[in-house]
């Protein structure tokens, strides 16, 4: 657990580039990427969206299709619907480079439409490094799933993971420097000129079968448990297994194509076949979560060599691979949406303490 005196590294800019999805996607998309991921397109960005997205507030129009239809007009009428894409831009510049933006989120939301349709339909978004996660309440079934560019615009807009992407992900790593006197939303626009937006052909995946790997040195060296606020009992059968799968993968697939030291890779091994799929790479440190370890025993694990010969890189011989060990193990996390003690049901947790006070003063009461 992760404690005050807890070390958390900080990556490289470069590094941090290096895990941007188109980064890694486009670098490894003729090697690994294509048979071993899910199926993606990848759409740049225009300014004008980066704009719209720091700017306050979500507009929903008549026609948006990420609402349900009403039947008459209300507060959101046609025109704030064609107006939202203009929004962070000056009210009187109504002139050439508002309609050039315009056009170009236009062209943005139909691009966006047209990869769904390939897509099949339905898809999954995911902004430079982040996917709207947190935003899923704004979403009629409480996930990510979209089916039409309103819901992938919605969606970005109401994310703070996505927010975070644009004005403070670089903050993390240790050789940024950042001008305080730049307009934050100009050095957004600066940052992520070249910046794609992901979406990713949806599947009903089982969150029992993700796991986040930690690479170091090259080399991997431990596995959890992605989603920490389940246990699910099946994997203490099934752990060796899974584990072989993922080693075999990192050796076969990853440590060959990926040219980082240090890193951390999420996969998903489909349930009966142990088949394994790439979802994403995370930065070493800075705002990745380190799940069921902790950095300083993450950072202990590795060797602390400078330079590693090549016939030392891809083992993973010495693997610690985590999962929930009972219910009473659950940590607590950001889903959870309530305080752990509040959740937590284990013997010796705070709500099992509070019912035997209560037992105890039921009794004292009914004796006197
Ligand atoms: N193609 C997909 N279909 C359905 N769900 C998906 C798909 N891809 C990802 N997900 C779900 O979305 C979650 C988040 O995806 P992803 O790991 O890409 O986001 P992230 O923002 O990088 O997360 P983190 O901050 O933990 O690194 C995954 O754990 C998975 O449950
Ligand atoms: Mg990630």
């Amino acid at each position: 657990m992760e404690t005050s005196e807890t070390r958390i590294p900080a990556p490289t800019v470069a590094e941090l580039d290096a895990t941007r999805i188109a980064s890694w996607r486009r670098a490894l998309i003729d090697k690994v990427a294509k048979r071993a991921s899910f199926r993606t397109e990848l759409i740049d960005v225009p300014e004008s969206f980066v704009r719209y997205l720091l700017a306050d507030g979500v507009a929903c129009g008549e026609e948006d299709a990420s609402l349900p239809k009403r039947i008459a007009q209300d507060a959101f009428d046609a025109k704030e619907s064609a107006e939202r894409f203009g929004e962070g831009c000056e009210e009187d510049d109504a002139g050439d480079a508002d309609a050039t933006a315009r056009e170009a989120f236009e062209n943005f939301t139909r691009e966006i439409g047209a990869a769904i349709e390939r897509l099949g339909g339905e898809v999954a978004p995911k902004f430079a490094w982040s996917a709207p996660k947190d935003a899923t309440w704004v979403t009629a079934g409480n996930t990510m799933k979209c089916r039409n560019a309103d819901e992938v615009v919605l969606l970005l807009k109401a994310s703070d993971s996505v927010t975070h992407d644009l004005t403070e992900a670089y903050r993390a790593c240790a050789d940024y420097v950042v001008d305080e006197k730049e307009d934050e939303e100009d050095r957004a626009v600066r940052e992520h000129a070249n910046t794609a937006l992901a979406l990713r052909e949806w599947y009903d995946l089982n969150p029992s079968m993700e796991f986040r790997c930690f690479v170091k040195t090259y080399n991997l060296v431990a596995v959890s448990q992605r989603h920490v606020n389940d246990f699910y009992e099946f994997l203490l059968r099934e752990k060796e297994e899974i584990e072989e799968a993922i080693a075999e993968f990192f050796e076969n697939e990853i440590s060959k194509h990926y040219t980082g030291r240090d890193y951390v890779f999420d996969v998903y091994v489909t349930p009966k076949t142990h088949k394994v799929k790439i979802m994403d790479f995370n930065v070493w440190g800075g705002t990745t979560l380190p799940l069921l370890f902790d950095w300083n025993e993450l950072e202990s694990r590795g060797s602390d060599q400078d330079c590693v010969p090549e016939d030392e890189r891809g083992w993973t011989d010495n693997v610690e691979f985590r999962v929930i060990q009972s219910q009473g193990h659950i940590r607590p996390g950001l889903q959870l949406g309530v305080p752990f003690e509040l959740y937590d049901t284990s013997e010796g947790g705070a709500i099992s303490e509070f019912i035997a006070m209560e037992e105890q003063r039921r009794r004292e009461t009914n004796n006197q």
